[in-house]
Protein backbone atom coordinates (compact mmCIF):
# COMPACT_ATOMS: atom_id res chain seq x y z
CA UNK A 1 0.00 0.00 0.00
CA UNK A 2 1.47 3.81 -0.99
CA UNK A 3 -0.35 6.44 1.06
CA UNK A 4 -0.07 9.96 0.58
CA UNK A 5 -0.02 12.90 3.25
CA UNK A 6 -0.02 16.72 3.17
CA UNK A 7 -0.91 19.33 5.80
CA UNK A 8 -1.75 22.81 5.87
CA UNK A 9 0.16 25.11 8.66
CA UNK A 10 -2.87 23.84 10.76
CA UNK A 11 -1.95 20.11 10.54
CA UNK A 12 1.88 20.15 11.09
CA UNK A 13 2.05 17.77 13.89
CA UNK A 14 -0.40 15.31 13.61
CA UNK A 15 1.40 14.65 9.70
CA UNK A 16 4.29 13.69 11.69
CA UNK A 17 2.68 11.92 14.15
CA UNK A 18 1.31 9.92 10.84
CA UNK A 19 4.71 9.74 9.37
CA UNK A 20 6.02 8.10 12.21
CA UNK A 21 3.01 5.80 12.86
CA UNK A 22 3.45 4.44 8.71
CA UNK A 23 7.35 4.20 9.17
CA UNK A 24 6.50 2.19 12.36
CA UNK A 25 3.80 -0.04 9.80
CA UNK A 26 5.88 -0.36 7.90
CA UNK A 27 3.79 1.27 4.77
CA UNK A 28 5.21 3.24 2.08
CA UNK A 29 4.13 6.99 2.06
CA UNK A 30 5.22 10.12 0.17
CA UNK A 31 4.48 13.67 2.00
CA UNK A 32 3.24 16.56 -0.12
CA UNK A 33 4.03 19.15 2.63
CA UNK A 34 3.46 21.71 3.29
CA UNK A 35 6.91 23.53 4.33
CA UNK A 36 4.40 25.83 6.64
CA UNK A 37 6.54 28.52 7.47
CA UNK A 38 4.01 30.45 6.67
CA UNK A 39 -0.14 30.19 6.47
CA UNK A 40 -1.28 28.29 3.56
CA UNK A 41 -4.36 27.39 1.55
CA UNK A 42 -5.44 23.86 2.35
CA UNK A 43 -7.03 23.26 -1.54
CA UNK A 44 -2.96 23.77 -2.55
CA UNK A 45 -2.72 20.72 -0.69
CA UNK A 46 -5.71 18.64 -0.65
CA UNK A 47 -6.24 18.84 -4.75
CA UNK A 48 -3.08 17.59 -5.90
CA UNK A 49 -3.21 14.55 -3.12
CA UNK A 50 -6.45 13.54 -4.03
CA UNK A 51 -5.81 13.63 -7.81
CA UNK A 52 -2.81 11.23 -7.28
CA UNK A 53 -5.12 8.53 -5.39
CA UNK A 54 -7.90 9.31 -7.62
CA UNK A 55 -5.72 8.59 -10.82
CA UNK A 56 -4.24 5.48 -8.73
CA UNK A 57 -0.59 6.56 -8.21
CA UNK A 58 -1.22 6.27 -4.45
CA UNK A 59 -3.64 4.07 -2.77
CA UNK A 60 -4.85 5.84 -0.20
CA UNK A 61 -4.36 9.40 0.96
CA UNK A 62 -4.28 11.27 4.63
CA UNK A 63 -4.92 15.03 4.82
CA UNK A 64 -4.89 17.38 7.94
CA UNK A 65 -5.72 20.93 8.82
CA UNK A 66 -7.43 23.07 11.47
CA UNK A 67 -11.26 21.42 11.38
CA UNK A 68 -9.99 18.55 8.96
CA UNK A 69 -13.28 20.04 7.16
CA UNK A 70 -11.79 22.32 4.63
CA UNK A 71 -9.34 19.40 3.27
CA UNK A 72 -12.35 16.89 3.48
CA UNK A 73 -14.48 19.80 1.05
CA UNK A 74 -11.54 19.72 -1.63
CA UNK A 75 -10.66 16.33 -1.61
CA UNK A 76 -14.20 15.76 -2.38
CA UNK A 77 -14.46 17.76 -5.37
CA UNK A 78 -12.24 15.16 -7.13
CA UNK A 79 -13.51 12.20 -9.01
CA UNK A 80 -13.31 8.97 -7.46
CA UNK A 81 -12.33 10.26 -4.40
CA UNK A 82 -14.40 9.26 -1.00
CA UNK A 83 -12.68 11.47 2.02
CA UNK A 84 -14.01 11.02 5.12
CA UNK A 85 -13.32 13.66 7.88
CA UNK A 86 -12.56 11.03 11.34
CA UNK A 87 -12.33 12.26 14.68
CA UNK A 88 -13.05 9.08 16.58
CA UNK A 89 -13.13 5.48 16.53
CA UNK A 90 -15.85 4.28 14.94
CA UNK A 91 -16.05 6.25 12.13
CA UNK A 92 -12.73 5.33 11.22
CA UNK A 93 -13.60 1.25 11.27
CA UNK A 94 -17.31 1.92 9.53
CA UNK A 95 -15.76 4.13 7.01
CA UNK A 96 -13.88 1.52 5.44
CA UNK A 97 -16.10 -0.98 5.87
CA UNK A 98 -19.20 0.66 4.54
CA UNK A 99 -18.02 3.23 2.13
CA UNK A 100 -14.36 2.28 1.10
CA UNK A 101 -13.22 5.51 1.86
CA UNK A 102 -9.54 6.02 0.03
CA UNK A 103 -9.21 9.25 1.82
CA UNK A 104 -9.24 10.44 5.23
CA UNK A 105 -9.63 13.89 6.97
CA UNK A 106 -8.08 14.88 10.42
CA UNK A 107 -8.57 18.55 12.33
CA UNK A 108 -5.16 19.10 14.52
CA UNK A 109 -7.47 21.64 16.28
CA UNK A 110 -10.05 19.27 17.20
CA UNK A 111 -8.36 15.55 18.47
CA UNK A 112 -4.72 15.49 19.82
CA UNK A 113 -1.64 13.24 18.52
CA UNK A 114 -3.04 10.34 20.16
CA UNK A 115 -6.25 9.96 18.74
CA UNK A 116 -5.23 10.94 15.06
CA UNK A 117 -2.44 8.20 15.46
CA UNK A 118 -5.38 5.50 16.41
CA UNK A 119 -7.27 6.42 13.91
CA UNK A 120 -5.25 6.23 11.31
CA UNK A 121 -4.27 3.05 12.32
CA UNK A 122 -7.61 1.58 12.60
CA UNK A 123 -8.38 3.26 9.17
CA UNK A 124 -5.10 2.06 7.14
CA UNK A 125 -6.12 -1.31 8.55
CA UNK A 126 -9.21 -2.23 8.17
CA UNK A 127 -11.07 -3.82 5.04
CA UNK A 128 -14.33 -2.58 2.90
CA UNK A 129 -16.92 -5.38 3.28
CA UNK A 130 -18.50 -4.90 0.04
CA UNK A 131 -21.15 -6.72 -0.17
CA UNK A 132 -24.91 -4.81 0.55
CA UNK A 133 -22.08 -1.38 0.93
CA UNK A 134 -21.50 -2.13 -3.17
CA UNK A 135 -24.97 -1.03 -4.56
CA UNK A 136 -25.01 2.43 -2.30
CA UNK A 137 -20.97 3.73 -3.05
CA UNK A 138 -22.09 1.99 -6.69
CA UNK A 139 -24.97 4.81 -6.85
CA UNK A 140 -22.05 7.57 -6.03
CA UNK A 141 -19.87 6.50 -8.90
CA UNK A 142 -22.99 6.37 -10.80
CA UNK A 143 -23.54 9.91 -10.18
CA UNK A 144 -20.16 10.81 -10.57
CA UNK A 145 -19.84 9.51 -14.05
CA UNK A 146 -23.31 11.23 -15.42
C1 LIG B 1 -6.54 27.51 8.59
O1 LIG B 1 -6.58 28.58 9.46
C2 LIG B 1 -7.80 26.70 8.69
O2 LIG B 1 -8.86 27.38 8.13
C3 LIG B 1 -7.61 25.35 8.03
O3 LIG B 1 -6.56 24.68 8.64
C4 LIG B 1 -8.79 24.41 8.08
O4 LIG B 1 -9.28 24.27 9.36
C5 LIG B 1 -9.85 24.68 7.10
O5 LIG B 1 -10.86 23.97 7.02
Amino acid sequence: MKVAIASDHGGVNIREEIKDLMKEMGIEFEDFGCECETSVDYPDYALPVAEKVANGEFDKGILICGTGIGMSIAANKVKGIRCALVHDLFSAKATREHNDSNMLAMGERVIGPGLAREIAKVWLTTDYEGGRHENRVGKIKEYENK
